[in-house]
């Protein structure tokens, strides 16, 4: 692919393990340049250098102090890759310096965090969009047509599980998801927070109230959780999700509507309605990144973000009011 536009100048903040995916698809991207590296850690950077085949002479610009980067004024875009606490700072800063961001889920781990950084990003008239990918996969966007078609009828309850086998994340040391303070939460918050956001996305449904079950198992954060959730519209919500199975990798999701169900597996996606056989729509089509989807939204070719900020704030409101329910022992109002 070759394009006559101007490239967009993209930095990336924690040259980690999703820092350099990012990167990876910025130097692939035939409108963006891939400006600068900043990580406090010499030896992320060193890291992500090598793993990118970038040379010192020819590649970004590697920083590790954020002010210093937030400075260039050849930065247009910002994609944050830290720990879950240090997202709305990060962003705060980004926006205030007058660059777009791409941030990694959770954006939040608080609602009102959420709320000041969608607040700041209007203000500034800058994007700001979550790089939840299942908003742009083939997959969802499918799920997500379905339910709105109507053709399910009113969705009255969704089940929905992640099981993976990561408890090794979370053991006190191991990493900064194992730091309540770095992560603010643990497999919720985390992979969690991907599967809260598509069941809001998928169903349209607004949570109103959530009762939580917490089991850290050892650990300082949560490594199981079981929810139970109260729709604004009365429907019903069941939430499962553990770091200790034996599988790899389990997702499974399903919306029961008055008129049919539907199905979200890892083998792919199907859905009945009464009246009709079980059908498995087709679902090849190209999936769209977070970053392409951010870079076209900056340069105007589509409206607004696949993932607004505004699901990084419901999510947020989700988490914040199950770990209060974890702590109280009592349903919690989401809000
Ligand atoms: N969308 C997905 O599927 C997906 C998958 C994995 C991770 N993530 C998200 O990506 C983010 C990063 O996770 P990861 O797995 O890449 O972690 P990681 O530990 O591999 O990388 C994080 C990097 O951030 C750096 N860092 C920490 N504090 C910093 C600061 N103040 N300024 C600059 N750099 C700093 C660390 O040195 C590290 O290099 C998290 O929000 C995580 O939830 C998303």
């Amino acid at each position: 692919m070759t394009s006559t536009q101007t490239p967009l100048r993209l930095a990336i903040l924690g040259t980690g393990g999703m820092g350099i995916s990012h990167a990876r698809e910025i130097l692939a991207h035939p409108d963006a340049t891939l400006t600068a590296l900043c990580d406090i850690n010499d030896a992320a950077l060193d890291r992500a250098a090598t793993r990118l085949s970038l040379t010192a002479e020819t590649g970004p610009q590697r920083f590790t102090d954020l002010d210093l980067l937030l400075e260039q004024p050849d930065i247009d875009a910002i994609v944050i890759a830290t720990p879950h606490t240090q997202h709305p700072d990060h962003i705060r800063q980004s926006l205030q310096a007058g660059k777009h961001v791409l941030c990694e889920k959770p954006m939040a781990t608080t609602a009102a965090d959420a709320r000041a950084a969608i607040a700041l990003a209007e203000q500034n008239h800058l994007t700001l969009a979550i790089a939840y990918q299942r908003h742009g996969e083939a997959r969802y966007k499918k799920a997500h047509e379905i339910v709105s078609s109507g053709i399910l009828g009113d969705v009255r309850l969704i089940t929905v599980l992640i099981a993976q086998d990561c408890l090794q994340n979370f053991l006190p040391g191991a990493t900064w998801r194992a730091d309540p303070n770095l992560s603010g939460g643990g497999h919720f918050m985390d992979t969690g927070s991907h599967i809260v956001d598509m069941m809001l996305w998928v169903s349209g449904l607004e949570p109103e109230r959530v009762y939580a079950e917490i089991d850290n198992h050892g650990t300082l954060v949560d490594v199981i959780t079981a929810l139970s959730l109260r729709f604004t519209n009365g429907a019903r919500g069941v939430f499962a999700a553990t770091s200790l199975s034996a599988e790899p990798w389990r997702e499974e999701l399903s919306f029961y509507g008055t008129e049919g169900v539907l199905n979200i597996r890892s083998e792919g996606l199907s859905y009945q309605t009464k009246t009709g056989d079980k059908i498995y729509p087709r679902t090849e089509g190209r999936n769209t990144r977070p970053i392409e989807n951010f870079i076209a939204t900056i340069r105007g070719e589509v409206p607004h973000p696949q993932a607004p900020p505004m699901y990084g704030l419901r999510v947020a409101q989700v988490t914040e009011a199950a770990y209060k329910s974890a702590n109280s022992g009592q349903p919690e109002r989401v809000g």
